[in-house]
């Protein structure tokens, strides 16, 4: 069976199944008075009401999007979702002056979230991812990449993997999972970071094959080498794991050079990456997700998303929600930094969330844009048009949300309006 949303002010989406590079990022097709009919959970055709004969698909549920607009569902490809316990000390603490690293290395920041995520149970862990997954619908989000990495032992990662794949079941947010072992340095091998990368080559990589799909690493001074991280992600490709990397957060250290020689999938953070890396890495194709949140929360520079994007760069925008670095996971404000501080424009920031979010996770095929034949995963905002998503500055305009044609979150009913 299907649904039909109509009316729609506007319907808009960037354009494609395929990442869109540079100048291509502000490219967003617009139609006005608009239907979307979704069959079987497949976008079958959008076109402007006038052009629509609606009595043919009778016994259709109906959305009058009348004043509205409607996007591609949102995909966060860059979050820590799974973790025990919080750091709000910690946070207060950087706030008054100590830095990041510092934390890190006095035991706390990863390390902390490590120690709680290993007592947790599989339940109070589930029941907290579920809720971070309510949150994450409620602000647009269809798909969503999470990342394991606060376990840092055999058991613990795939405790946070084998979570995601219960969450993916029972919950309409899709999830992406991504095996990062390679977080930080576990207890039980400080300083020894390439015998843990060793370890995990020669133990973990196998128990984790085909519950991720793809391997992350966090590579930085202080944590993992450029020699450990491309030890690691060659052996991971011989597993089959598509790659990510951490890179160039903190320093310039060569994570970018390095992500674009691996031809990963995605080089994520990029604060500090070079001219030269961001051109390595628009070379051999790989997507530049940057997380402007993490960089607002540790008070950082914002990446160089004008360069990247004049210089021909898909650049994806990720929440990087974590306990630690960034532990928000909401759009809006993401837009907000991306307009107001990255200069990235709407038109940009939209297919950075959307078409380019998929190709991170290498979903460009199937989800990230309105096209007949893929999936429908979209959102209603209250808005008469798409510039009205950075112009609200920060506040969340998402209505309703539709998961593979299906209304799975509706605000309206989020309020008791009979009290
Ligand atoms: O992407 N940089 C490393 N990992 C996370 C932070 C994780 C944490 O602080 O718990 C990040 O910022
Ligand atoms: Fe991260």
């Amino acid at each position: 069976m299907g649904i039909i949303i109509k009316n729609a002010n506007q319907i808009a989406s960037p354009i494609g199944n395929a990442k869109r590079c540079g100048h291509e990022m502000s490219e967003i097709k617009v139609i006005e008075d608009a239907a979307i009919i979704i069959d079987d959970g497949i976008i079958k055709k959008i076109d402007k009401c006038e052009n629509l004969d609606f009595s043919q698909y009778d016994g259709y549920e109906i959305i009058d999007a009348s004043g509205k607009t409607v996007l591609p569902g949102f995909v966060d490809s860059h979050t820590h979702f799974i973790f025990g316990g919080y750091r709000d000390d910690e946070f207060n603490m950087r706030l008054m002056g100590a830095t990041y690293m510092e934390i890190m290395k006095a035991g706390g920041g990863i390390k902390s979230t490590v120690e709680a995520t290993r007592t947790a149970s599989f339940d109070e862990l589930y029941e907290a991812g579920f809720k971070r997954l309510n949150s994450m619908l409620s602000f647009g989000v269809t798909t969503v990449e999470g990342k394991s990495g606060y376990g840092l032992d055999i058991e613990t990662e795939l405790k946070q993997l084998d979570i995601m794949t219960e969450l993916d079941k029972n919950h309409p947010v899709d999830i992406v999972k991504t095996y990062m072992a390679a977080h930080d340095i576990p207890k039980e091998f400080e300083g020894r970071p390439t015998d843990y990368i060793d370890f995990i080559i020669d133990e973990g990589l196998q128990t984790a094959e085909g519950k991720a799909e793809f391997c992350d690493i966090f590579t930085e001074d202080g944590v993992f080498s450029i020699e450990e991280s491309k030890k690691l992600l060659t052996a991971a490709r011989e597993h089959g794991f598509k790659l990510k990397m951490h890179a160039d957060e903190i320093v310039q250290f060569g994570g970018s050079e390095l992500a674009a020689e691996m031809k990963a999938t995605s080089a994520d953070h990029l604060l500090k990456a070079s001219n030269e890396g961001i051109k390595e890495l628009i070379e051999s194709g790989t997507v530049l997700t940057l997380l402007p949140s993490t960089a607002f929360s540790l008070q950082e520079p914002y990446a160089n998303a004008r360069y990247m994007i004049d210089e021909g760069a898909a650049v994806a925008l990720g929440s990087d929600f974590n306990p630690g670095s960034c532990h928000t996971n909401s759009i809006s404000l993401m837009i907000a930094l991306a307009t107001i501080y990255m200069k990235m424009s709407i038109e940009e920031t939209i297919t950075a969330l959307t078409l380019n979010g998929a190709a991170a996770i290498d979903k460009a095929e199937s989800i990230g844009s309105i096209e007949e034949g893929k999936i429908g995963d979209l959102i209603i905002i209250d808005a008469p048009g798409y510039k009205h998503l950075s112009y609200t500055i920060a506040v969340n305009l998402v209505e309703k949300v539709i998961k593979a044609g299906k209304i799975v979150y509706d605000k309206e009913l989020a309020f008791d309006i009979n009290y």
